[in-house]
């Protein structure tokens, strides 16, 4: 792999301006009032692989947004690298938390990235990561360096549970065949501490509605006297933790896999400061499940979070009224041998069967997928570490995330390959939040570091 940092220093503005661009268009796939703008990053992103050297690349229709599918082969007999990311983008707001606009990129300085992270929605998640691919793409065919095939394949459903990408897969095995997938939408410990993520999370994502009285009423006349949708709700959500912070739903532990005492002991080697973790988010102590550390809490134990929560009046001013209806949107984080349709049945069962008698219970499910886990003795895994060696000075770390890319669990099932979570994004990127960014130095290692994994790739293939 000759002149990738010298290629990558000549057109690094052109890298950043390039990236601007399809940060500007509010792909936002939660909110219809943006289909457009969608559409319009579908057709943005076609091109882009398109001038970074694809030889076909389709916009691949879908029963909702298009999957852009794009690929180069060289040789049948080389390996097919199998690159995933999405266009979509989470909602943006609150608003008025940005400092800026969310869909007018920008550079600004911080502690963490002084030489300048990328502030808009989707720098991180999943814009900025999947980009990276694009211009190691590019790098790789100019340069006449491209060693085996390689084909994309990007959605814009992943933020509101990929249904159509499921869709697609098992239509389409044939042509998605493939040797291994690589996929930039993760993070890493810092900037001197590379990883590479080793798992993610299965996810059980349900709405809750709770109603009591047919009508709202005055709290004077009926309070006290009829159960209050939002009392009840309330209450029935505060029951299901116990004072160990342990989910109370019956059965929702009996196939968590139980980690080795020597897999613990591992996973605390790897670097972390609670201090600095409470510094950054402003809190006097970290919160959980009783007899785990934060970093076991947040990756290897599963989760039970309300998500949003409404009913009654929040206007202005005091409105003394019982609500007749109380709703919730709760997620839970699963992890592997937990299976996210037998975790929601089990949450409606218990959910409904703790109503008190006054009120109507109703448990809606949404969406959810299955948790991973992949070895680190294959050769996908080790091309990567030594991809970051490589480009980093160090070995990488293997860590397992708590964040969730359901789809993952359905690539092997279907196409039968590991997945290779090559992430660049860091924790204090404030992805799905205001002010998300991703850095400049990130983004340019990202597209300095993927070459090197195809190459050691299909070097250890043979
Ligand atoms: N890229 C994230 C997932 C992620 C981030 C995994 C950081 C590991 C580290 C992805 O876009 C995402 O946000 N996934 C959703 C799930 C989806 C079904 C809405 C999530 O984890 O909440
Ligand atoms: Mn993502
Ligand atoms: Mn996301």
């Amino acid at each position: 792999m000759k002149d990738i940092k010298k290629y990558i220093a000549e057109n690094q503005d052109r890298f950043l301006e390039e990236l601007f661009s399809i940060l500007r268009i509010p792909s936002i796939s939660a909110d219809s009032a943006y289909e457009k703008d969608v559409i319009a990053m579908a057709a943005a992103t076609k091109a882009s692989l398109e001038a970074a050297g694809c030889d076909t690349v389709e916009i691949c229709e879908t029963p909702g947004y298009p999957i852009i599918y794009g690929e180069k082969i060289v040789d049948e007999n080389l390996p097919t690298v199998l690159v995933y990311g999405h266009y979509d983008v989470q909602p943006p707001d609150p608003l008025d938390l940005w400092e800026s606009e969310p869909f007018e990129p920008f550079i600004k300085k911080t502690d963490i990235h002084p030489e300048g992270a990328i502030v808009a929605r989707g720098a991180c998640d999943d814009k900025g990561q999947f980009y990276m691919h694009v211009k190691a793409l590019e790098i790789m065919v100019k340069t006449n360096q491209l060693p085996c095939n390689v084909k994309f394949m990007i959605e814009g459903e992943e933020e509101v549970g990929s249904e159509s990408l499921g869709w697609f897969v098992k239509r389409n095995q044939e042509k998605l065949s493939n040797d291994v997938i690589l996929i930039s939408d993760t993070g890493m410990i810092a900037k001197d501490i590379p990883s590479i993520c080793t798992g993610l999370r299965g996810l059980s994502y349900v709405e809750v509605e709770v109603t009591g009285p047919n009508r709202d009423l005055h709290s004077g006349l009926y309070g006290g006297a009829v159960a209050n949708p939002i009392n009840v709700l309330t209450k029935m959500i505060a029951s299901l933790h116990d004072a160990n912070n342990h989910i109370t739903i019956p059965g929702f532990y009996d196939k968590v896999e139980n980690l080795s005492e020597a897999e613990r002991a591992r996973m605390a080697e790897a670097p972390f400061s609670l201090e600095e973790y409470q510094k950054a988010l402003d809190i006097d102590a970290v919160y959980g499940e009783a007899g785990y550390t934060t970093n076991e809490r947040n990756s290897i134990r599963p989760t039970l979070d309300v998500n949003g929560i409404w009913g009654g009046y929040t206007g202005e001013g005091a409105k003394t009224v019982i609500a007749s209806q109380a709703f919730a949107k709760i997620s839970m984080r699963l992890v592997p041998n937990q299976d996210w349709e037998e975790i929601t049945q089990l949450f409606q069962k218990h959910f409904e069967s703790i109503a008190p008698a006054g009120v109507k219970v109703k448990v809606k499910p949404h969406h959810g997928g299955q948790g991973y886990v992949t070895p680190i003795d294959t050769i996908g895994y080790q091309a990567a570490s030594k991809a970051f060696e490589t480009t980093f000075g160090k070995t990488p770390i293997p860590q397992r995330s708590g964040g969730s890319i359901p789809i993952v669990s359905l690539f092997e099932a279907e196409l039968k390959s590991k997945t290779i979570l090559m992430g660049f994004g860091l924790d204090s990127d404030a992805i799905h939040s205001p002010n998300e960014h991703f850095g400049v130095w990130n983004y340019l290692k990202g597209i300095e570091t993927i070459p090197w994994f195809y190459k050691f790739f299909t070097e250890m293939s043979r």
